[in-house]
């Protein structure tokens, strides 16, 4: 996408953390900014940062209905958005034996169907104004390579199957001068170890993870933001965020490789 500025811009998940960092520098860049989140005290006060024609949504993604009223509302407010962020996103702690029903389904329905959601409620408006869009979802390095001996694999599934998604609807809409990008972060320094503050009563007591030691040295979501403008700009499939990322590919595709290697010599 060569130009940002005067685009309608939503950013979900946008009031707090890495979302809040996006939001800021889409403005940043000239976009109309939509900030989403279910925490509607929190994207107050990020539009109120942001100022000029930033707004504010309460949406919680993991509701298709939610999504289509949220394109519905940005659109009467800001017209068409172009780029779309499907930012929001929660993740918990566990082993994956014996884990809770209610863990998968609030994972998986806010992190893959909170994307899936954001993609039919817009998508539809970016082809009717022909105007092209960017759309970027927020994966993880947890996705492309998972932390093997964590307690976080309902959260790498969700995000596993975000960067699949991610990759497979790019190759969809390519014809249609929509692009697609999977962002990848290493750490950042964010709420995302709280996540339990969002997670509906309905489905039990949460199951915080533990803040990791490794967070002392991450950056924050606020030096994610340009990163993504620029993978927008760029139309780049993937985006990262961190200096771990070439070896911890490396290794899963070492592990992947011996066992290529074994299936060969037959
Ligand atoms: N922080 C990291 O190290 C890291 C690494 C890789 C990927 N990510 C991903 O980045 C994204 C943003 O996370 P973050 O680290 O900024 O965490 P964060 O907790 O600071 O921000 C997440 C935001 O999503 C909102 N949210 C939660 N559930 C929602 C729902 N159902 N509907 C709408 N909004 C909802 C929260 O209110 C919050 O404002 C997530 O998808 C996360 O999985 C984070």
């Amino acid at each position: 996408m060569d130009e940002i500025r005067g685009r309608v811009a939503v950013v979900t998940g946008g009031g707090d953390g890495i979302g809040r960092g996006i939001a800021h520098a889409l403005a940043a860049a000239g976009a109309r900014v939509a900030v989403a989140d279910i925490d509607a005290g929190a994207v107050e006060r990020v539009a109120g940062e942001i100022g000029g024609e930033a707004r504010a949504f309460q949406v919680d993604v993991s509701v298709a209905a939610e999504m289509v009223r949220l394109a519905n509302e940005v659109d009467a407010a800001l017209g068409p958005a172009s780029i779309l962020c499907n930012n929001a996103g929660v993740m918990l702690d566990g082993q994956l034996v014996g884990a809770p029903a209610n863990d998968w389904e609030w994972v998986l329905r806010v992190n893959l169907m909170g994307v899936v959601h954001g993609v039919e409620a817009f998508v539809p408006g970016m082809r009717s104004a022909g105007n092209g869009g960017q759309i970027v979802n927020t994966g993880s390095m947890a996705g492309l390579a998972p932390r093997l001996g964590s307690r976080l694999g309902i959260y790498s599934a969700s995000k596993a199957a975000v960067v699949s998604y991610s990759e497979m609807i790019r190759a969809e809409l390519e014809g249609e001068g929509i692009g697609v990008s999977v962002l990848c972060p290493s750490t950042v320094n964010t709420r995302i170890w709280e996540a339990d503050r969002n997670r509906p009563e309905t489905l039990g007591p949460g199951r915080p993870v533990p803040r990791p030691e490794r967070i002392a040295g991450a950056i924050d979501g606020f030096a994610v933001g340009p990163l993504v403008v620029r993978g927008i700009q760029e139309n780049r499939p993937y985006i990262f965020t961190g200096d771990d990322v070439r070896r911890r590919i490396e290794e899963r595709f070492a592990r992947i490789e011996d066992d290529i290697t074994r299936h060969e010599a037959g």
